[in-house]
């Protein structure tokens, strides 16, 4: 019996009535994002998708693209793709504006609306979406919005207090619907040949998926399935947010496993506050052999490409899932010389810490937030 499976967990397979396992398939874009298709209103539209916000968004056709760094004379192009014409058929949420900034300087604004969005089949009548008018935005061009898959919570942090009246996400949504278990998994595949990635061809590699209500189908280790809860927003002490609610898929590991013995690290050993997780990458960088440098130009940790590779683990809910030697030095992410590989680890100062997609390529995982708890298991070798 799969751990999963275990009493008091959830019922998989389906047992109740109603609810459909829908698999939608995921484009990936260089191992860096993963694009669904949604229908909107009838109109195919490209997003990626996000388990770090909770907003589904689609730029409006025209809309304005602001760059503040730009060459005089040229025009700003944000990279979205075509995005939603014409009306919404639910009309428009009067006086409501919508704005979320990114961390990466993006941001993004418009107001809100219904529009019935469908994806795989599965549709949310008159969902809640935000079109955006007026945006700063590097894309290239492969999608025209954001499909947020965290809770209904995130959808209030709008506005200059940050206390919206919150709304249901689509996947929200389609659960409260009972289209769906309350559940979705997802099943990110890397390149199988890193290099193919390099010179920015799609083909060679494993498809990837979203799943909703159900699993993804990729071959996994049912032995190996793990178990953590999902926690409240105010373990994120830098937020600042006193509340029990949950907003995003926040976990913490018991243990980062590395070394050549392969030590364990728990969490305060290695000075890490359980919530605000500091993975502790030096010591990583210094196991590559040769060792992981940093680039200035890059601003990132590089190792030379053909650099043995030291064994990296994330311990989760008592099992450790390793890191394979590709996502931990990335053969699709060179810098100029072509000599040095991105090391797929690296730290960041904003709080919580990511599990991204160089960890998530190496498993199944499944956002269960009827027993708000993630369960994790080892993608066999693709
Ligand atoms: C959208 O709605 C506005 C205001 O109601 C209307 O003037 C306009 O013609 C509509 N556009 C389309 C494409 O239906
Ligand atoms: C975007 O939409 C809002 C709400 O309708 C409107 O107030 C604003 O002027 C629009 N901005 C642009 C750049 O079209
Ligand atoms: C969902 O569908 C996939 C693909 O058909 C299948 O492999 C998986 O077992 C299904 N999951 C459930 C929970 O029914
Ligand atoms: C971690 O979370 C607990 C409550 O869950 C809190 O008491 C503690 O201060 C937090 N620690 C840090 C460093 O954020
Ligand atoms: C460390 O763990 C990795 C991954 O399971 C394994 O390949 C390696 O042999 C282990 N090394 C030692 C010294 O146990």
């Amino acid at each position: 019996m799969a751990r999963h499976d275990v009493p008091g967990a959830h019922d998989l397979p389906l047992r109740r009535r109603g609810n459909v396992n829908v698999t939608q398939s995921l484009v990936n874009v260089h191992d860096v994002y993963y694009i669904i298709e949604l229908l909107v209103g009838g109109q195919k539209i490209p997003v990626s998708v996000d388990t770090g916000s909770s907003d589904t968004w689609l730029v409006q056709q025209p809309y304005e693209c602001v760059q503040f760094f730009f060459q005089p004379g040229q025009k700003p192009n944000c990279g979205l793709g075509d995005g939603f014409k014409g009306n919404l058929s639910g009309g428009r949420v009067p006086k409501v504006e919508f704005g979320r900034s990114y961390a990466d300087g993006t941001f993004v604004r418009g107001f809100f609306g219904f529009e019935d969005v469908t994806i795989g089949g599965l549709t949310s009548k008159l969902q809640r979406i935000a079109l955006v008018n007026y945006t700063y935005w590097f894309g290239d061009g492969k999608t025209s919005g954001l499909l947020g898959l965290a809770y209904p919570y995130m959808t209030s942090l709008d506005g200059p207090n940050e206390d919206q009246p919150l709304y249901d996400p689509v996947f929200t949504s389609l659960w409260k619907d009972k289209q769906i278990l309350p559940l979705f998994s997802m099943a990110l595949s890397r390149y199988a040949d890193q290099s193919a990635g390099q010179k920015g061809s799609d083909e060679g590699h494993e498809n990837s998926y979203l799943a909703l209500g159900g699993l993804p189908p990729v071959s996994y280790d049912e032995a190996s399935w793990a178990r953590t809860p999902i926690q409240s927003m105010s373990v994120l002490t830098d937020w600042g947010l006193d509340t029990q609610e949950r907003g995003l898929y926040v976990i913490t590991p018991d243990a980062y496993v590395f070394g050549k013995t392969n030590t364990s690290v728990p969490l305060s050993e290695a000075g890490l506050a359980t919530n605000t997780t500091h993975i502790p990458v030096l010591q990583l960088y210094a196991q590559f052999d040769p060792p992981a440098e940093y680039l200035s130009s890059n601003g990132m940790f590089f190792a030379k490409c053909d650099a043995k590779v030291p064994a990296f683990g994330i311990k989760l809910g008592g099992t450790t899932f390793w890191m394979a030697p590709d996502d931990l030095l990335k053969q699709n992410a060179r810098d100029p010389t072509g000599k040095w590989c991105r090391v797929g680890v690296y730290d960041s100062d904003a709080s919580p810490h990511v599990l991204g997609v160089s960890f998530l390529a190496n498993v199944v995982a499944v956002f269960d937030v009827e027993h708000h708890e993630m369960r994790f298991a080892k993608r066999t070798k693709y």
